[in-house]
C-alpha cells in the first residue's frame, strides 16, 4: 500500500501539533513535529553562543546536527530534547534560523526521507507548499493571534513558567511575519489546502472536522 503523507501548516499556536498529534494515534500512522527540528538547531545554537545573525556559523551547527524521531519524540544527536526548546529564548530566536535556506535544505531532506518510508502527519509551515506538494492531504489552520496568544500562554502557565501573555502573542505576530515574508519556502497556505479556522472551537471539533475530509 502507498505510504499516506497528510501535511498540516499554519500560523503560530494555531493548534497544527496536538492536532496532528490527536490524528496521528487515530490512523495509527507516524507524526513529526517539524517545528521541534527547527527550535533543536535553534537551541543548539544559543547552547554554543553562537551568534544567530552569522549565518555561516548557524550552518555549521545544523550540519553538526543529527536529527532522528522515535515514537514522536525528537532526538538530536541521540540526545532526547523536550522543554528545553519550547522556551522564550528558542521562540524569539528560532524564526532568524528557519529563513536560512541552507538550514532548510538538510531539514527538508530528513522530513522527506521519513516520508518516503512511512505514512506520516507532519505539521510546520511549509509542509503542503513545498516539502511534500503531492501530499495525500493538505490541512491550513488557523485562528486569531489573541485566541493563539492565549492558548500558548495557558499552556506555558500550566507547565509552571513564569510567561507573560502580551510578550507571547508579540512573539507570534512576530514569527508569523518572519515565517511569511522569508525568501525561501514561507509560510503560505497551498492552492489545494482544506483551511479550518479554529477560532472559538474545540480540539474535538478540529479533530473531527480534519477527520472528516479523510478517507481511507
Ligand atoms: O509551535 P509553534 O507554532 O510555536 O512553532 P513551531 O511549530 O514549533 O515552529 C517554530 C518555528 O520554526 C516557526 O516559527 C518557524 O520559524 C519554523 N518552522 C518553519 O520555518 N518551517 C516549518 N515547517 C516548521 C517550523
Ligand atoms: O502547533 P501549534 O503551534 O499550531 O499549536 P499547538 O501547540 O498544537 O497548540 C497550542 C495550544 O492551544 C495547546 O496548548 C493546545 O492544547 C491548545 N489548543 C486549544 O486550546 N484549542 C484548539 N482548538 C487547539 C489547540
Amino acid at each position: 500500500m502507498k505510504n499516506l503523507v497528510i501535511a498540516v501548516d499554519g500560523p503560530a499556536g494555531a493548534g497544527k501539533s496536538t492536532i496532528a498529534k490527536l490524528i496521528a494515534e487515530k490512523l495509527n500512522i507516524n507524526y513529526i513535529d517539524t517545528g521541534a527540528m527547527y527550535r533543536a538547531i535553534t537551541y543548539k545554537c544559543l547552547q554554543n553562543n553562537i551568534d544567530i545573525n552569522n549565518e555561516e556559523e548557524v550552518i555549521k551547527i545544523a550540519k553538526d546536527c543529527e536529527i532522528d524521531f522515535k515514537d514522536n519524540n525528537i532526538y538530536l544527536n541521540g540526545e532526547i530534547l523536550k522543554d528545553e526548546i519550547r522556551t522564550m529564548e528558542v521562540s524569539n530566536n528560532v524564526s532568524n534560523v528557519a529563513k536560512i535556506k541552507e538550514v532548510r535544505y538538510l531539514m527538508v531532506d530528513v522530513q522527506r526521507n521519513i516520508g518516503k518510508i512511512n505514512s506520516v502527519i507532519l505539521d510546520g509551515r511549509d509542509i503542503g507548499s513545498y516539502v511534500f506538494p503531492n501530499a495525500d492531504y493538505k490541512f491550513f489552520l488557523v485562528a486569531t493571534p489573541e485566541e493563539r496568544g492565549k492558548r500558548r500562554y495557558k499552556e506555558l502557565v500550566n507547565k509552571g513558567y513564569d510567561v507573560n501573555l502580551e510578550e507571547i502573542i508579540n512573539d507570534i505576530i512576530k514569527r508569523d511575519e518572519i515565517d511569511s515574508n522569508r525568501e525561501f519556502a514561507p509560510l503560505v497556505k497551498a492552492d489545494d489546502a482544506i483551511e479550518i479556522d479554529t477560532t472559538g472551537k474545540s480540539i474535538n471539533e478540529v479533530v473531527q472536522s480534519v477527520l472528516s475530509k479523510i478517507n481511507i
